[in-house]
């Protein structure tokens, strides 16, 4: 019998309490929709541990209320260990690239991509909305469902 391994994609920010549960909840209400939800396991984490623990920005789960789902997930820090057990890690900036990248094993080939390079290659960053206003997360939204959606169909191809 052959069983199909799961596709394992972890995103990272600094905080993990906007962004990057953000884009898991995206990442699986999109997911659900395209009828591949048995197929990918999903994680976010942070590169910072200032707010583990802790659920999501109550901004965040608001912008994911009004869109249809709830956000459950509980702050983490990423780790060195989280190369080895996620096929592709996908951050919300450079500042996270780099962080993310200094943990990395020797030898360890996991691809880190850039969120924003499936939406406006030319605009690399997910923008920081933590000092921002409401505003700010329901265009933080808008980017990671028109970014989670091309970077579906780009792992789909
Ligand atoms: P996130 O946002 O990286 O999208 O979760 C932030 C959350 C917390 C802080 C900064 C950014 N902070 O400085 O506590």
């Amino acid at each position: 019998m052959y069983f199909a391994r799961m596709i394992r994609v972890l995103f990272v920010c600094l905080g993990n309490i906007c962004r990057s549960p953000l884009a898991e909840g995206v990442f699986n209400q999109l997911l659900a929709q395209k009828k591949l939800d048995h197929l990918f396991l999903v994680d976010s984490a942070g590169t910072a541990s200032y707010h583990t623990g802790k659920l999501p920005d109550e901004r965040s789960r608001r912008v994911a209320k009004q869109n249809g789902f709830e956000l459950t997930h509980k702050a983490r820090t990423f780790t060195a260990n989280d190369f080895e057990q996620f096929d592709f890690i996908v951050v919300m900036d450079k500042n996270n690239e780099y962080d993310v990248n200094k943990k990395r094993p020797v030898g360890n080939k996991t691809p880190v991509l850039l969120m924003r390079s499936f939406d406006n290659p030319q605009a690399t960053e997910v923008p920081d909305p933590y000092y921002g206003d409401y505003a700010d997360f329901e265009e933080v939204y808008a980017i990671l469902e028109r970014s989670c959606s091309r970077f579906i169909d780009s792992i789909n191809e």
